[in-house]
């Protein structure tokens, strides 16, 4: 390499990628804090906006214009503050678009845990688990973590929904469940969607009364119900349409083909599968959230990993599945279908 070419490299993004943390911590702090549910109701000024989400006022000033600088506020010519139009409607508490669920689940459980990715690479071992090498053991054993676990999951099932609510030809089914459902964000939006869908979700008996409380709060009990079970052992329930979100990747290659030979048994003749999940770029070049998230899988989990649509579909095919086709469905997630 010449000097020449030296001189037009730069560093800025390997910096950038450095410190990409700080802006992470002050996105979720200002969550943690409800900047934005305080800025949904209105503008505010300095001293206001301080007070009301109780910062003091030495790092007050920093920390609000690092979140406009951020793009996550807006700041008028007499120094009030207001939500960018994404914050308001993505960051507001009381939306019901509202993600922050997922992202208080990731400061709480992702942020901490990653401090141990070396030890991760080096031994090749899961660094968040407990209870006797069961990650959801865990994250059940403690209510506190059960709820911020199933809301981040809410919120994130929230984004992919109205992508799965409209490009699955829902007209030619009558029934779904969703297996792994946590709350039941997805079914709950597809029932909205959907006026002649019934069905529900199957997920572990500790998530029941979470799930009943979520149906129930979108006027749905009547439609969806809460099927309890554990999926490595029981059988999967039947329904027309059956959906596994972000749960394959949770677990090893021989559990994943078990998982899906299930729910090629549960469904009846033409049924459908649909899997969805943040997928790796079948080149494994360009999807750093999917790698990421599969390196997320190596420290959460005893054997979890993250796969391609190409991964995917010859294990569906091996299932017994037909007729698939892999979607984007949002920026970041995939799905692929197949029917049997
Ligand atoms: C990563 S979450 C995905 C939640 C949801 N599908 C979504 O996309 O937001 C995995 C889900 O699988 C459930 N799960 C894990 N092990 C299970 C088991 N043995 N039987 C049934 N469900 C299980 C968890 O409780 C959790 O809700």
């Amino acid at each position: 390499m010449t000097a020449m070419s030296n001189a037009t490299l730069t560093a800025d993004h390997i910096v950038q990628l450095g410190k990409a943390f700080r802006a992470s911590k002050a996105l979720f702090s200002a969550g943690e804090l409800g900047v934005f549910s305080a800025l949904a109701k209105g503008p505010r000024d300095l001293e206001e906006l301080r007070i009301e989400v109780g910062v003091s006022e030495r790092g007050a000033r920093d920390f609000f214009d690092s979140l406009v600088a951020l793009r996550l506020l807006e700041r008028d010519g007499a120094g009030r503050y207001r939500n960018t139009p994404e914050a308001d409607l993505y960051l507001d508490r009381d939306k019901q678009t509202y993600i922050g669920g997922e992202l208080d689940h990731f400061n709480k459980r992702g942020y901490p845990h990653w401090h141990s990715l070396t030890a991760a690479l080096k031994t090749g071992k899961p660094q968040s688990v407990a209870s006797a090498g069961n990650y959801f053991l865990d994250v059940y054993s403690d209510q506190s973590v059960l709820e911020t676990y199933t809301e981040g999951m809410t919120a994130g099932a929230r984004l992919v929904a109205p992508a799965i609510a409209t490009k699955f030809p829902w007209h030619q089914h009558r029934t779904v469940v969703d297996i792994g459902t946590s709350q039941g964000g997805l079914p709950v939006e597809i029932a909205r969607a959907h006026a002649h869908i019934t069905g529900g979700g199957f997920d572990l008996p500790p998530v029941r009364p979470r799930f009943e409380r979520y149906v129930e709060r979108h006027g749905l009990s009547e439609r969806l119900r809460f099927h309890a079970g554990d999926f490595l052992r029981d059988p999967l329930p039947g329904a027309e349409v059956l959906i596994i979100g972000r749960v394959l990747h949770n677990w090893d290659l021989a559990t994943k083909l078990m998982l899906l030979r299930k729910a090629h048994d549960a469904l009846p003749s033409a049924g459908a599968l649909i899997v969805y999940e943040r997928m790796i770029d079948d080149g494994r070049q360009i999807s750093a959230a999917g790698l990421l998230a599969s390196l997320n899988m190596l420290i959460m989990t005893d054997g979890g990993f993250d796969y391609t649509p190409a991964d995917l579909m010859g294990w569906m095919r091996d299932a017994g599945f037909r007729n698939l086709r892999s979607e984007r469905v949002t920026n970041e997630l995939s799905m692929v279908v197949g029917t049997k």
